[in-house]
């Protein structure tokens, strides 16, 4: 295990100043077992840019139950446009239901966000990585000041590895901007959220995500209510 970590430290290192489309290619090819994390504009990039790696890659997306029509439909034009399979993945039924029973249809409003997000997010998450030996995601440094800035390219990820098993981590869009993800976007010609044309910038559950506009920061939209420290959901950082 300690070997493996000095390695990762190393590899990332190296792989740091290398472009997105080599990151995957090390990553696809060292890791057969992986799969993209995929809801975002960053996510279809990764995607247009693994599936010419290797047309099988995995995709998965949480489906919270709470997403924007909108996101529905984008998240079928990316099913089409790639004629890829997505691997749609729901939180358990019961635990929803409990959820929502004792303490209504929007209880992150008074209570925080943490515990719905757990339920309908992390958990799911959770599961998905148990089988899988590394995952990919469209996590960039520059779109949280306060908890993204020292995001590796490669990580070992010790917040869902389970069962002694290491769990590879990717993020090969760490050292874009949202310029060159959009720049890709509009090259490649692939679909996106349509919300991004009405001033939604980082997307998440419909309840908790608000448009922005100009000069706010792109996570300012998401869980506007809480603290700006607290913006996370914890897919990433433990909260
Ligand atoms: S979040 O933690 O605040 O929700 P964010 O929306 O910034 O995350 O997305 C960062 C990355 O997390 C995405 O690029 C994607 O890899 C992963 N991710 C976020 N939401 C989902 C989701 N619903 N399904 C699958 N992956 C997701
Ligand atoms: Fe629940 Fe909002 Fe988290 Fe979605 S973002 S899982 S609706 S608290």
């Amino acid at each position: 295990m300690l070997k493996e970590k000095i390695d990762i430290v190393d590899l990332d290192q190296h792989l740091n100043h290398q472009q997105p489309q080599t990151i995957l290619t090390y990553a696809i090819k060292k890791y057969p077992n992986i799969a993209i994390s995929f809801s975002g504009a960053e996510d279809v990039v990764l995607i247009d840019m693994a599936l010419k790696i290797n047309p099988r890659c995995g995709i998965f997306c949480l489906d919270t139950g709470r997403l924007h029509a909108e996101t529905y439909q984008f998240i079928e034009r990316v099913r089409n446009h790639f004629n890829a399979d997505i691997e749609i993945l729901f939180p358990e039924s019961n635990t929803v239901e409990k959820l929502v029973s004792k303490k209504g249809l929007f209880s992150f409003y008074e209570e925080g966000h943490q515990e719905c997000c757990s339920i309908r997010k992390v958990d799911p998450l959770k599961k998905k990585l148990s089988e899988l030996d590394s995952w990919i995601t469209g996590l960039r440094k520059d779109q949280s000041p306060n908890t993204r800035m020292n995001i590796p390219v490669i990580e070992e990820d010790s917040i869902f590895a389970q069962n002694n098993k290491p769990l590879i981590k990717f993020n090969p869009l760490a050292n874009w901007s949202s310029l060159d993800v959009w720049n890709y976007i509009r090259s490649e010609d692939i679909p996106y959220n349509s919300l991004h044309d009405r001033g939604f910038v980082s997307i998440g559950c419909e309840p908790c995500t608000q448009a922005i506009t100009p000069g706010q920061h792109e996570r300012e939209g998401r869980w506007w209510w809480e603290q700006v420290t607290n913006k996370e959901c914890g897919l990433h950082f433990k909260n």
